[in-house]
């Protein structure tokens, strides 16, 4: 771990996760401006994705860099990493999200963003439980979850609708001790 105006940047070997900086602005555009990209993504990540969705979006990741991070690869940015810690109850887990501009698929990349984030995570923080929601048809995201040890505990029937389509989501976690479900 390094730092960068005292939040915390993950090395995860092929890719580094840092906080964002308003810099980031014009590469998180053309990366993020994808109909492809977006598709496996909840709403928030708009589409056509504007210089102003940016913006907004940068202002809200720096005020969360415990929470929002870049992936970077030697230096560029190549997408984006994030975590929603669970409320209440839930508190002692948390909900990751993620997606890499097309140009960085099929590398290993987010395999190693997740392998690190999740030791990461359960070694700085006390969460018992790391979980992601993906939706079936987004083989590539469950591929990515189950090579770092997540589980498949379930699937949520018609739980997402997304570009007019209702969607069955499967539900991924790992817990701290790595018990199985
Ligand atoms: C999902 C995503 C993050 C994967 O990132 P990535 O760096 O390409 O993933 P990796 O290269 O680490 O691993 C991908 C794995 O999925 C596999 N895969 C890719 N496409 C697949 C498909 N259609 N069916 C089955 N497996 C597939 C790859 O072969 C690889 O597995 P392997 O190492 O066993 O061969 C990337 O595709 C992406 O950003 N998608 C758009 C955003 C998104 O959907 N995010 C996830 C939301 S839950």
């Amino acid at each position: 771990m390094t730092s960068h105006d005292s939040a915390p940047a993950i090395d995860c070997g092929a890719c580094r996760l840092r906080p964002w900086r308003e810099d980031d602005a014009a590469a998180l555009v053309p990366l993020a401006d994808d109909a492809e990209v977006s598709r496996g993504l909840a709403d928030r990540f708009p589409y056509p994705y504007t210089d102003a969705d940016a913006r907004t979006f940068l202002r809200m990741a720096i005020a969360r860099p415990r929470e929002f991070f870049a992936v970077e690869v030697g230096g560029a940015l190549a997408g984006g990493f994030g975590i929603r810690p669970g409320e209440d109850v839930y508190r002692l887990n948390a909900t990751l999200g993620y997606w890499l501009g097309r140009a960085w698929w099929g590398r290993g990349l987010m395999s190693a963003a997740l392998r690190g984030y999740t030791e990461y995570a359960f070694r700085a923080f006390g969460y018992q439980r790391l979980q992601a929601m993906v939706n079936v048809n987004n083989p590539a995201s469950a591929r990515v979850l189950q090579k770092c040890g997540y589980l498949l505990e379930g699937t949520l029937r018609r739980a997402a609708y997304k570009r007019g389509a209702l969607v069955d989501v499967w539900i991924y976690a790992r817990l701290r001790d790595g018990a199985a479900p």
